[in-house]
C-alpha cells in the first residue's frame, strides 16, 4: 500500500527554503516535541481550534507537533468502506477491526499510548492529562457511527477515555479537547505556568470566583478581601471559596479531596492510581 495521505501541522510542514537539506531539517526540540497523532475519517477537521490562540502558536513555534491521519486511507476494497453492519443487529453501523488496526499499526511508534475517544471510556482528568503532558505524545482514535468493534482495541491494548457522560456523533471533538488540555501543561505553552498550579483540578478542588475592573458592576461589588492587597486573607477566602463551591457542585471531588494524604507524593500516587485503576496500561498487548 502506498503511504497514507496525512495532514501534518505546525513546524512539521515543508517549507520552502534556499539552504541545504540538512540545514532545513527541524532542530532536534521539534523532531521530540510531544506528538499528537490523530485517526480519523475526517482529517480535514484539524487542526480546527487548536491552531488558534495558545495552542496555535505552541504548534507554530514547534513545542507540539499534530498529525492527522486518514482512517479510510487504510480501506481495502473499492468502496474504501471503513464500517460494517453490528453483528447479532441493530441500529447503526460499527467501525471495522481489519481497516482501524491497519490506521493504528501505521501510527503506532511503541512509545505513544493509544487512547480511543469513547463515551464508555473512563472519564480523562487532569491527573490523566498531567500524565501525558510527561510523555511523548499519544495516538488518539476517533470513532463515529456506532463506534469501534471490541477486537480491536482489545487486541492493541487501547485505553478508552470519555470526556463526559454524552453522546456526541463522533472522536474528532473529544479528541481535540484532549489535545488541548495536555498541550497547555507542556513548558513554555502558557504564559504563566503558576495559573495551572492554581486552577480547578490542581489541588483537588475546583477554583474560588475570580473577578476584575470595575469594582462595582450593575450594584454588584467584588468581595472586599480582594480589593485588600492583604495576600494571607485572599488566600484564606480563595481556599473556603474553593471547598464551599466544590462541596456544593462536586461532592465525589470533595470526598476525594478530605480522603487525600496530607503528603503531596503520597496524593499524587494516589490520585495516578485512581486514574488508572483496572486498566492494564495501555501498551500491554502490543508489546507482545
Ligand atoms: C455516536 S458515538 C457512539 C456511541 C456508542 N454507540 C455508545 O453508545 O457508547 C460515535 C463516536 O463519538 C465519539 N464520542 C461520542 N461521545 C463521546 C464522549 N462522551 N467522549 C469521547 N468520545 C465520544 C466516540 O469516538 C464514538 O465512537
Amino acid at each position: 500500500m502506498s503511504a497514507p495521505p496525512r495532514l501534518s501541522h505546525g513546524r512539521l510542514a515543508v517549507r520552502p527554503s534556499l539552504k541545504p537539506r540538512a540545514l532545513m531539517d527541524d532542530p532536534p526540540e521539534v523532531a521530540t516535541a510531544w506528538a499528537a497523532t490523530v485517526l480519523t475519517i475526517f482529517p480535514g477537521l484539524f487542526p480546527g481550534p487548536l491552531a488558534e490562540s495558545l495552542t496555535g502558536q505552541a504548534l507554530a513555534k514547534g513545542l507540539w507537533r499534530l498529525d492527522a491521519l486518514d482512517i479510510r486511507a487504510f480501506a481495502r476494497d473499492k468502496h474504501r468502506s471503513v464500517d460494517g453492519p453490528p453483528a447479532g443487529g441493530g441500529p447503526g453501523m460499527v467501525m471495522r477491526p481489519d481497516v482501524v488496526s491497519a490506521a493504528i499499526d501505521s501510527a503506532w511508534d511503541g512509545v505513544r499510548p493509544i487512547l480511543y475517544l469513547s463515551p464508555r471510556g473512563r472519564p480523562f482528568t487532569q491527573a490523566r492529562a498531567a500524565e501525558l503532558a510527561r510523555g511523548k505524545g499519544a495516538i488518539l482514535l476517533c470513532g463515529r457511527f456506532e463506534g469501534v468493534d471490541q477486537r480491536v482495541l482489545d487486541g492493541r491494548a487501547v485505553e478508552e477515555v470519555s470526556v463526559g457522560d454524552f453522546v456526541m456523533t463522533g472522536g474528532e471533538i473529544p479528541a481535540m479537547a484532549l489535545i488541548d488540555g495536555v498541550v497547555r501543561l507542556l513548558p513554555g505553552v502558557l504564559g504563566n505556568a503558576a495559573s495551572v498550579e492554581e486552577e480547578s483540578f490542581a489541588g483537588g478542588l475546583l477554583e474560588a470566583p475570580c473577578y476584575t475592573r470595575p469594582p462595582e458592576w450593575e450594584g454588584r461589588a467584588t468581595p472586599e478581601v480582594l480589593l485588600s492587597g492583604h495576600h494571607a486573607r485572599i488566600a484564606d477566602w480563595r481556599k473556603a471559596q474553593a471547598e464551599a463551591v466544590t462541596k456544593e457542585r462536586r461532592p465525589d471531588l470533595w470526598r476525594a479531596h478530605v480522603a487525600r494524604p496530607a503528603d503531596p507524593d503520597e496524593a499524587r500516587e494516589l490520585s495516578d492510581a485512581q486514574t488508572f485503576a483496572g486498566t492494564g496500561g495501555p501498551m500491554k498487548e502490543h508489546d507482545q
